[in-house]
């Protein structure tokens, strides 16, 4: 059967130079970095030398990249240390962010009891800056601000440096999500004033169970996991080696090859919003996914007109059909497995009807476009 990967913004496949430089550690480099031996030296000079690399691409030193398990952790790491040592009394956050925000805020405030404000939405997704800037001014408590800067599931961009600048005025801490844009954007982070940032491997096509999180200088955080006194003290537990060279390997060949796959990638984002709208006339996108300068190219978000009772069925069928892409809909057929960004920004209307994620890579064509949208035809027809 014909198979298609678009759901590259849940996971990417590795590259094969990639796989080649994590097997070679695999293989010559099985020394724990923590030994002070020849083996483990030469592990630990692996590790110094990615971070190094790492920093390199976002202008920061390398004592600021702390390795974590993956983009999950790292927030982690950021929004509890920030509770729990640096005093902060209120996050701001959205109710677009990812789950790794959204529970662990909620759990922040079962443990704590600081307080949680939302930043209002618009119903395009996008966050509405004078309702930030109300919040930031209006509170007496000490506040941390965490904002996703490409939201995972729409994919509208967020400015980043806005509101960096906004959180230095009110003098609130600035946590990113940026998952979804490292390894797809560049970023500057001597320009860009974020004091805390989370990124993941697996979604720039290296592996998964690795990432890190950006800690900017003398901010006092302190570690999640407790143990040895690996990654400067603040994350305990022999460093995944294999992983972290993945990582800068991963990282390394996209932002080598940023210019030239982001303009291949945006043509096919292009391309599939072109033929779709003609192949579908009533097709509509969530978010500002049709934008291409206001989301991410990497993701389109498509609300299909098809009826309830149809929608559950149409979305099995896609997978049938070999097509991997990520159902968006937050109640087609009354689950709770729905998804909250849309439940927060579509209509009652457009809320029955199924909305489906597609996010493409390098390893995209455009005939499997017009093989999927020949698909989707088919079956909105039929
Ligand atoms: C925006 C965003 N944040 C966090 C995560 C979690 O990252 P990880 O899978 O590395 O824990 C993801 C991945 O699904 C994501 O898209």
């Amino acid at each position: 059967m014909k198979t298609v990967y678009f759901d590259n913004a849940a996971t990417t496949q590795i590259r094969e130079e990639v796989i080649a430089s994590i097997t070679g550690v695999m293989q010559n480099n099985y020394g724990n970095p923590s030994s002070s031996h020849s083996f483990g030296r030469s592990s630990k000079s692996l590790v110094e030398k990615s971070r190094k690399a790492i920093a390199g691409f976002f202008n920061v030193s390398a004592s600021e990249i702390i390795f974590t398990s993956g983009g999950t952790e790292a927030d982690n790491l950021v929004l509890r240390s920030a509770v729990r040592d640096l005093g902060i009394k209120e996050i701001i956050t959205s109710k677009i962010e990812h789950h790794a925000v959204l529970h662990t805020v909620d759990q922040l405030k079962a443990e704590h009891r600081i307080s949680i404000k939302y930043v209002k939405t618009e119903p395009d997704g996008s966050i509405n800056p004078l309702h930030l800037e109300s919040l930031l001014a209006n509170s007496s408590k000490k506040q941390l601000v965490s904002l996703m800067q490409v939201n995972n599931e729409i994919g509208n961009i967020l400015n980043v440096k806005g509101v960096a600048d906004m959180c230095k005025t009110y003098n609130a801490l600035f946590h990113t999500d940026a998952v979804q844009t490292i390894g797809h954007y560049n970023l500057d982070l001597q320009e860009v004033p974020i004091d805390f940032l989370a990124a993941s491997a697996h979604k720039f096509h290296g592996p998964k169970g690795v990432g890190f999180a950006f800690i900017r200088k003398h901010t006092g955080l302190k570690p999640l996991i407790h143990g040895g006194e690996q990654e400067r003290g603040l994350r305990a537990g022999t460093e995944s080696v294999h992983n972290i060279v993945g990582l800068k390997t991963a990282l390394q060949y996209a932002y080598d090859n940023l210019e030239k796959e982001t303009a291949y990638i945006k043509g096919l984002k292009q391309y599939f919003i072109d033929k779709l709208s003609k192949a579908i006339p009533k097709v509509t996108f969530n978010g500002l996914s049709a934008d291409l300068e206001a989301s991410t190219y990497t993701l389109v978000n498509v609300c299909l007109p098809v009826a309830p009772e149809k929608a559950t069925m149409l979305l099995f069928q896609l997978d049938l059909k070999g097509i991997a892409c990520s159902k968006g809909s937050a109640c087609q057929s009354g689950s709770s497995e729905g998804s909250h960004v849309l439940a927060e920004i579509l209509s009652e209307e457009d809320m029955q009807k199924p909305s489906v994620r597609f996010s493409f890579s390098i390893y995209n064509t455009k005939d499997e476009i017009d093989y999927v949208v020949g698909v989707l035809k088919d079956l909105v027809e039929a």
